[in-house]
């Protein structure tokens, strides 16, 4: 599938700081916290992304599946939900495109003329979709490389075609109940008066089969966990010992989500170069590395109306186990 594709990031910084500072001062501050944290977007390098998507196809991690079966029942019915002739689908971190392919195809079978947009702050990402999606004289796919907000309002400014915006995989659950809020507002702003997002949810479930899913018995999450601080050895000159550090994954039942922790095994001193600085471990301290949040009906019904979006439907797959919720933009409308 031939793929246009634009380059945003450069030069956008607002504030000056390029990436690579960005993430020594992350790091920097992250480390100064009492738990020490590392912001979770720093997961995905090249080779965190590929360790995602090992994750993604392990028996213990539902979510994935899960979404493919929503997608695939949902395909038929979603293009009778949204209307125009000529349709924008804009999604934001497209992954493989496996998903994105069902919901394509849907509407290209009722006929439809397709734009879409993928977005993602990695190039490597964009390339990773390109083959699996479909092939039809009816679609045109124009990859952007951007922030999410910002690449919204890029696809925005394009065209006035009705836009339907997927933010699946259960991406919300990684952001706290302040991020998320902040977030969906921005896409809420980026939109026009009945366009629609479709928002992929994990719902709350049985503690051993979400502890499951965060701890595969392949060790994939494990890998993933501890590429993070490859990352940092790698980028920011650090000396972290990757066997000095094990993985924990547990749920918070009073947050409603699954942590994932590395635990440090002994009393240890780590260096970072690019910060000239040694940060000391106590034997088991935590490192924090992740929220992923767990969702009840209501609480996505609320966050829906919250943000000045009305709830159109809810798609589940079999198990009950994920929705993707398709909300409609309200304009005009007084928030609660
Ligand atoms: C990308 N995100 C929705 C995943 C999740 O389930 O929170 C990331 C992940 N972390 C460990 N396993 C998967």
């Amino acid at each position: 599938m031939q793929m246009d594709i634009v380059d945003l990031t450069a030069n956008s910084s607002a504030t000056g700081v390029d990436a690579h500072e960005q993430f020594a001062l992350d790091v920097l501050t992250g480390l100064c916290s009492s738990p020490k944290q590392i912001p979770a977007k720093y997961f995905y390098d090249d080779n965190g992304s590929r360790l995602f998507q090992q994750i993604m196809h392990q028996e213990e991690y539902y979510l994935s599946r899960a979404e493919l079966a929503i997608l695939d029942a949902a395909q038929h019915e979603l293009p009778k939900l949204v209307e125009g002739e000529n349709i924008d689908i804009i999604e934001l971190g497209p992954g493989d495109g496996a998903k994105s392919r069902l919901v394509i195809s849907g509407f290209l079978r009722a006929g439809r003329s397709v734009n879409y947009y993928p977005i993602d702050i990695s190039a490597k990402a964009l390339d990773l979709l390109a083959n699996n999606l479909p092939k039809d004289r009816r679609l045109s796919v124009h990859g952007i490389i951007a922030d999410y907000t910002q690449g919204l309002r890029y696809a925005r400014a394009l065209s006035g075609n009705r836009q339907l915006v997927l933010f699946l995989g259960s991406n919300i659950g990684n952001f706290d109940t302040c991020q998320s809020q902040a977030f969906l507002r921005s896409v809420w702003a980026s939109l026009a008066a009945h366009d629609r997002l479709i928002v992929g949810f994990d719902l709350k479930k049985d503690v051993a089969t979400l502890t499951s899913a965060y701890n595969d018995s392949g060790g994939h999450t494990r890998a993933f966990n501890l590429n993070l601080l490859r990352r940092i050895n790698k980028e920011l000159g650090a000396d972290f010992d990757l066997n000095g550090f094990q993985h924990f994954g547990v749920y918070n039942p009073v947050l409603g989500a699954m942590e994932s922790y590395l635990l440090s095994v002994r009393v240890q001193e780590v260096y970072i170069a690019a910060l000239e600085r040694s940060f000391g471990f106590e034997e088991f301290e935590p490192l924090h590395l992740e929220y992923s949040f767990k969702f009840l009906e209501q609480d996505i019904e609320r966050l829906c109306d919250q943000i000045g979006f009305g709830l159109e439907r809810n798609f589940y797959d079999p198990k009950h186990y994920v929705v993707d919720s398709l909300w409609s933009v309200h304009k005009n409308k007084s928030l609660s």
